[in-house]
């Protein structure tokens, strides 16, 4: 009775809803927990982007289905903050369609290209999604292992050629999660030469394209040349305004994989409400200065356990993006984790969970405020002292 589908049973369980069901676990039984575990922003989402969501829902207008790439003002929205932000021109008619979420759009995408069988390219450790939505269309998830002696970037030359040739997409995520790497203008080019040769597509994923610290903005994947030939970016409102539970996103690129996409989209939901839609416009129009003022407090976020790590004699690379900071703790992930969990009811989440390379890592979301990175700090210290 009620047998599960052989798809539904090739997925492993979701990382982050198990880490949030223990933290729900040690909070019920009384216990003060820090978590440093799912990356989902503690901040709230700026004000002038709720109050334009407050007038948008009043109007009775978009309270009907929304269907289509998305609403036409959104998606000009988007390509002026392309052309502003990244020297990129979009059509907004043909290469972007609005999304719930990044993550609704990464576990579609497959959809719309895998036929049973077809390989997709997933970096690991990596977002699990492009390896959940490879299955249950389907496909067949070949992982490219991110290194750190190769700047956590997958090493082409280790795929074997037989792969290459029927492989269909091959997923990216720059800035990383969750090693927190950025990807250089050499390495888009390589990446975009190879997929050329063998026409496969590129899905690049960019939810933490505005999470940047120094001033030092990540490389826009579609500002290379060739780029939009081959591929689609796939981006979020999510991490750059605090948005996550409002569920919005875009894909941008490609007209005919924008088109496939948008067309898949159209027979399984029927768009994103449209008041949070023109939210989004406020989120790109408006003005930005929220948005440093968000950076800043990660960046001292990160100093301050950076600072705090390397006084535990850890050795830390400094993360140049993302809210993350990924680090080598010499011995098995799920030991150091479980032992911090236990005895200092710290959470952070296990490198192996992203994929078996992320063996010997932990990652660290900074997403809670300085006073309880510095009490984790100090729990760490008198955990490391026993
Ligand atoms: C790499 C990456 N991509 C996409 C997402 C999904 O973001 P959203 O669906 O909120 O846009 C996440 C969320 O954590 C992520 O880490």
């Amino acid at each position: 009775m009620f047998e599960i589908s052989e798809r539904m049973k090739k997925l492993p369980p979701y990382l982050f809803a198990e880490i949030d069901k223990k933290r729900k676990q040690l909070i019920a039984q009384g216990y003060e927990v820090i978590s440093f575990g799912v990356g989902d922003p503690d901040l709230p989402t700026p004000d002038r982007i709720v109050e334009a969501m407050r007038k948008a829902v009043k109007d009775p207008s978009v309270h009907r289905y929304p269907f289509g790439k998305g609403r036409a003002d959104f998606r000009k929205a988007i390509a002026d903050y392309y052309r502003k932000y990244s020297d990129v021109t979009l059509d907004y008619e043909k290469e972007i369609c609005v999304l719930i979420g990044s993550k609704e759009g990464i576990a579609h995408f497959p959809f719309a290209f895998i036929n049973p069988g077809d390989i997709t390219l997933v970096p690991e450790p990596g977002y699990p999604v492009y390896q959940i939505g490879t299955l249950l269309a389907g496909g067949v998830p070949h992982f490219m292992p991110l290194k750190e002696e190769n700047n956590f970037l997958p090493d082409f030359g280790k795929i074997p050629n037989a792969i290459l040739e029927k492989t269909k997409i091959m997923y990216l995520n720059y800035p990383n999660n969750p090693t927190a790497a950025t990807a250089d203008t050499d390495f888009l080019r390589e990446t975009i030469a190879l997929c050329k040769k063998h026409s496969i597509i590129i899905v690049y994923d960019a939810a933490y394209h505005e999470i940047y610290f120094e001033g030092k903005r990540p490389v826009s994947f579609l500002s290379i040349p060739g780029a939009k030939d081959i591929g689609i970016e796939i981006h979020s409102l999510s991490k750059t305004y605090n948005m996550t539970g409002w569920r919005i996103g875009w894909a941008c690129g490609n007209e005919k994989l924008v088109s496939a996409l948008a067309t898949l989209k159209e027979n399984i939901d029927s768009g994103t409400f449209e008041a949070i839609q023109i939210a989004g416009i406020e989120c790109l129009s408006g003005p930005q200065d929220d948005v440093e003022k968000m950076r800043k407090i990660y960046q001292q976020r990160r100093d301050i356990l950076v600072d705090g790590l390397k006084e535990l004699q850890f050795k830390v690379k400094i993360p140049q993006a993302t809210f993350y900071l990924w680090l080598a703790v010499g011995v098995d992930s799920l030991s150091f984790a479980e032992k911090l969990l236990l005895e200092a009811n710290i959470i952070i989440t296990p490198g192996i969970g992203f994929g078996p390379s992320g063996e010997g890592y932990v990652r660290f979301a900074l997403t809670i405020d300085e006073k309880k990175i510095v009490k984790a700090i100090e729990k760490m210290k008198k955990v490391m002292r026993r």
